[in-house]
């Protein structure tokens, strides 16, 4: 299993993960413009050559708020780690890039989705009524991130490193950062 920057060449794969989301899927438009300008960063997860899970986090100027607007693991993949390690890696990449914070959206029911956060030191902020497309609200969750330094914040718990993690690589650089217009929506399981 190997984490890497995703590239045009995934498109194919990524449209097919998107598969697990029932509404708000992203588009293959949508992808190739986040791939392109370089506002967001799409990460894959790789087995065996097989992309199994991605995460994509948009970041905007003039806020130190990195937003998680996709994780998806493809299901025959799944509790094995590699959420936990595509969102440790999105989290190191954007300490690096001097967000302090990470925060995202996610549908009430999704209790895996909100299990697995939760897990990860992300809690609950505040609850936005009529956020999805199909009328459903939204928690919204955050994070405080760890400093550069390694100096964590009271709020967030260091996340549990899985053993089957150790083999995957370390964060890669980004590209600098700007504003997305569109809303993520997030699957029920
Ligand atoms: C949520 C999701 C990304 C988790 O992916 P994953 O690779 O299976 O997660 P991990 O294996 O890294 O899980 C890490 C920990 O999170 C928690 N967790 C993950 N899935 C869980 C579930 N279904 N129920 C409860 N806890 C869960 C567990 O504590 C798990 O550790 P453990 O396996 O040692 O018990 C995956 O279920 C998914 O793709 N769902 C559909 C898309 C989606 O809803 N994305 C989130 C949108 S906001």
């Amino acid at each position: 299993m190997r984490l890497r920057q995703a590239r045009l060449a995934d498109l194919d794969a990524l449209v097919r993960l998107e598969q697990s989301f029932p509404s708000d899927r992203l588009s293959r438009a949508s992808f190739r413009h986040l791939l392109r300008r370089g506002r967001a960063q799409i990460r894959v997860c790789e087995d065996d050559g097989v992309i199994v899970g991605n995460t994509v986090v948009l970041y905007r100027r003039g806020t130190d708020t990195a937003r998680c607007y996709s994780l998806v693991v493809h299901p025959d993949h799944r509790r094995r780690g590699i959420a936990r390690a595509l969102l440790q890696h999105a989290e190191a990449a954007a300490v690096m890039r001097g967000c302090r914070e990470m925060r995202l959206e996610v549908r009430p029911d999704n209790r895996a989705a909100i299990g697995f956060y939760r897990e990860n030191g992300y809690e609950t902020t505040e609850k936005i009524a009529g956020f999805y497309e199909d009328g459903a609200d939204a928690f919204r969750m955050c994070k405080r991130l760890a400093s550069v330094t390694g100096k964590s914040s009271a709020r967030s718990r260091p996340p549990r490193k899985h053993a089957r993690d150790a083999h995957v690589a370390g964060p890669a650089t980004g590209t600098p950062a700007a504003a997305p217009g569109s809303r993520r929506k997030s699957a029920a399981e």
